[in-house]
């Protein structure tokens, strides 16, 4: 047994997966092989192979929580587009300002009425005093950095081992069985030097935190509040008093990278639980769908950055800054953001979210006991979890242990057969303001089946052995 399930049963139950899965879907298989002629990996984007099934399934339209695809099939969405779409498909008051601006011109290198109220709102929401636009929270932390660089004068950049920050190529890091930072296992290091740009320490591990700081080279610290891409690591009591405690002492930059942790409620983890940081980094959600993502800065680090890089004058020379983008900040981005902000991204829609997500991981922990599994699901705000490791990991390496492709494999697929979506790469479920009771209690229900199937199966075998 592994995990609390046999491996060989969970291997033939998702076999036979794989056979419903192509009976079922047999035009996405059709568009798949038609794809494959012209999309590098088949699709637009190599992650969409990486869905539960033999490819991806093709999607005829997104409401709400709700999917269909191309052979006639609905879902129940708790990926969300990975967060992109946590505030539901086609949100009417998103689209109408998108359909709207779309009319009024999209991008014109120029501000719009709408900026205004999306400053004013970021300001109010986040309490940090000064915003950047980017069209990915991957550009948006590739930009931070390169500021924190030129204001300190420093080269590295510490990162969390397992952490997720987008394709900065920093971060692409991981420790090896040693101890030694590596390159991340199947990315190029595109020319980096990881040792001379990067610092690597577990999270949760102030005392690795404070001996990398006092080396004196580190233009900045890089973290999710609470790491969500390896599995959900909470910060343990206290991490976040010392993480900043020891920033300050060091004079190093923090940024907070809230692109997925936005679940837990308006302003985000930092919001919930008073953090303060030197940057904030915010994409995926925040447009309704349009590329879009943000970032924000102190005071304290609004002055440093004036310094490098002062205002505009009238009449000087055009000055490249480094950072930046046509298409950051135009106006469709600026009235998706205005329309998100002001119409789904409210209170109400996060109570609605967060009770939802609670019922699942209730259920989930119901599941979880009645089979004794040792495994664990985690909340926060309106993302579930489950891992197969019996209690919260205390960092990333320790997450990244408790992965196991087959299991998931077969569980993510065993729900997509039957109309549920869980989020790719991760056992990891969203809510939006469309999810219902009865969404979540589907989940919980086929969750159940599956691992009463396999471990049915495996109790049969024992007992015919
Ligand atoms: C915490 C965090 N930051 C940044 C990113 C990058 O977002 P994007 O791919 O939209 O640039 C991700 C993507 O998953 C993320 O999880």
């Amino acid at each position: 047994m592994t995990l609390g399930l046999d491996l060989e049963r969970v291997a033939s139950c998702y076999q036979t997966e794989l056979r419903q899965f192509a009976e079922r879907h047999p035009r996405s298989g059709e568009h798949y092989q038609e794809n494959l002629k012209h999309w590098l990996y088949g699709a637009p984007l190599h992650w969409m192979q990486q869905w539960p099934g033999l490819y991806p399934i093709l999607v005829a339209d997104a409401q709400g929580a709700t999917l269909t695809d191309c052979d006639g099939h609905t879902y129940v969405d708790f990926a969300l587009g990975d967060t992109g779409a946590m505030f539901g498909h086609s949100q009417p008051a998103v689209a109408k300002a998108i359909g709207h601006q779309a009319l009024h011109g999209s991008t014109l290198m120029l501000p719009t009425a709408d900026s205004l109220w999306v400053g004013q709102e970021l300001v109010r929401r986040f309490g940090l005093p000064y915003w950047q636009v980017t069209t990915s929270a991957t550009d948006a932390n590739r930009f931070v950095l390169r500021l924190c660089r030129m204001i300190t004068g420093r080269e590295k950049v510490l990162v969390f081992n397992c952490n997720y920050h987008g394709s900065v190529d920093e971060s692409q890091v991981e420790f090896d069985s040693a101890g030694q930072m590596i390159p991340r296992e199947g990315v190029h290091a595109n020319g980096i030097k990881h040792a001379t740009t990067t610092r690597l320490v577990e999270f949760n591990d102030l005392a690795a935190l404070e001996a990398a700081l006092a080396q004196g080279d580190v233009a900045a610290v890089l973290t999710e509040p609470f790491m969500t891409n390896v599995g959900m690591v909470p910060p343990a009591p206290g991490f976040h008093e010392g993480l900043r405690a020891l920033t300050q002492r060091f004079d190093v930059p923090l940024i907070i990278d809230e692109t997925h942790t936005i679940s837990c409620g308006p302003g985000g983890y930092s919001g919930e639980h008073g953090l303060q940081a030197d940057f904030f980094v915010l994409g995926k959600c925040i447009a309704g769908g349009i590329p879009a993502a943000v970032w924000g800065c102190s005071q304290a680090m609004a002055e440093r950055i004036w310094q490098v890089l002062p205002h505009f004058q009238p009449g000087q020379a055009i000055n490249h800054f480094g950072f930046g983008g046509t298409l950051a900040g135009n106006a469709l981005q600026m009235a998706a953001m205005r329309a998100t902000f002001s119409d789904v991204m409210t209170e109400a829609n996060y109570a609605h979210m967060i009770t939802l997500a609670e019922r699942l991981r209730e259920g989930v922990q119901r599941i979880i006991d009645t089979h004794r599994l040792p495994w664990h699901v985690t909340r926060i705000g309106a993302r579930v979890e489950y891992l197969f490791m019996d209690h919260a990991p205390r960092n990333g390496g320790e997450a990244h242990h408790a992965r196991h492709g087959l299991i998931e494999a077969y569980l993510h697929l065993y729900l997509l057969n039957r109309g549920v979506l869980l989020t790719p790469f991760h056992n990891m479920a969203l809510m939006c303001p469309a999810t219902t009771a009865q969404d979540v209690d589907l989940h919980n229900r086929l969750l159940d089946q599956c691992l009463s199937q396999v471990l049915a199966q495996t109790n049969l075998q024992g007992a015919a052995s």
